[in-house]
């Protein structure tokens, strides 16, 4: 994945400042020389002003509930989570979607700091909520608007961390929210993050995990379960989104979702992958490009680790990272971990 590198500034409103690190302008470019070599990669699903529109839309669906019960779980243990932060943090949260959780987050931590230093007037956090689309990175500096703290929104790519960091002043609480952590290769988002983090920042993250077996059920409930939650209508509406608003329709192709495991230093871990397989012979049309496909063809799609929690504090650990603090929820399906550094 590219990005422009260059940097742009804008007011976005007073005390609020927008930063362009990368530009959507080539995703079109991108999506028509993923779809060539029958790729739609995660991110292309998120761009643009459709592609927020398609996010906020799942996200707010009743029966894809993944982003919300995480919102939920994060809202039970914030004072603790809190706890364990120490006051003075900027806050920067990537792939920050509408910034709900992110405001959550921010008022606890403004209690926190308003509550350690009464006679500031100041709270000396800065926010920056980061994101590949610039519209959601309005919003959830919308959604932040109120609170008594500086902001700078970044319009950028994750796999970016190194010039994103340019942009933020340190310590940092890194944040990536809303099982953003499982839909990479856990090695490559550890270690991206183990390499950017200064000694003093910290790193939060939650997880939707592989449910437990309940008495008297198998493996094959558990598969069954996590499929349902995946494969509901409107979870294969957000990934048909590409293709339905280049004008496909959507008796032209059909979404598949499986479950399998893949080897990993720690091993077997458990993982979706995702696909749309062609029914028809058809052609659409990206810009001035013309994209063909064939009865029969796949379209690879991204992936979503379904973890247990202790094959998370096994990755950790074997990257170098250190819990501060984890919760686990009582039916065992949310995760929040807050990590450092192994110095
Ligand atoms: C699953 S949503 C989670 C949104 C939010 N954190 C939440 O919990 O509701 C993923 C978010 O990451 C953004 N995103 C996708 N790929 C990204 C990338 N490579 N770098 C930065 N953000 C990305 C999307 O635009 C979207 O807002």
């Amino acid at each position: 994945m590219e990005s422009t590198g260059k940097v742009k500034r804008g007011q976005a409103s007073e005390n609020e400042e927008k930063i362009i690190a990368s530009t959507e302008n080539s995703m079109e470019e991108k999506m028509c020389e993923s779809l060539k070599s029958h790729k739609l990669p995660d991110y292309l699903l998120y761009t643009g002003v459709g592609g927020a529109k398609n996010w906020l839309k799942l996200d707010g669906s009743g029966t894809f509930p993944v982003a919300r019960r995480l919102k939920d779980f994060l809202e039970e243990n914030i004072a603790s989570v809190v706890r364990f932060i120490p006051a003075g943090m900027s806050l920067v949260s990537v792939g920050v979607g509408s910034g709900e959780k992110e405001r959550i987050l921010l008022e606890e931590l403004i209690k926190k700091n308003l509550a350690e230093r009464p006679a500031s007037e100041k709270v000396p956090i800065i926010y920056y909520p980061v994101d590949i689309n610039s519209q959601l990175v309005d919003l959830a500096l919308e959604k932040a608007r109120d609170l008594p703290v500086e902001k700078k929104g970044i319009v950028g790519f994750i796999e970016d961390m190194p010039l994103l960091k340019e942009h933020w002043r340190l310590p940092v609480l890194f944040s990536i929210l809303g099982n953003t952590f499982c839909n990479y290769e856990p090695e490559f988002i550890l270690k991206l993050v183990y390499e950017n983090l200064e000694q003093g920042d910290l790193f939060f993250f939650d997880a939707s995990l592989l449910p437990e077996p309940g008495p008297g059920e198998d493996a094959q409930s558990v598969r069954k379960s996590v499929l349902g939650t995946y494969a509901s209508r409107e979870n294969a509406l957000f990934n048909m989104y590409p293709l339905l608003q280049y004008g496909m329709a959507p008796e032209d192709f059909d979404f598949e979702l499986l479950l399998s495991h893949v080897d990993s230093r720690i091993g077997a871990l458990c993982r979706t992958r995702k696909s749309l397989n062609i029914l028809k012979d058809t052609e659409i049309t990206i810009g001035s490009e013309t994209v063909s496909f064939r009865e029969g063809d796949v379209i690879r799609m991204g992936f979503t680790y379904k973890y247990t929690y202790d094959q998370i504090t096994a990755l950790l650990d074997i990257n170098r990272f250190d819990i501060l603090r984890a919760f686990l929820s009582k039916d065992g399906e949310n995760a929040i971990f807050l990590a450092k550094k192994r110095t």
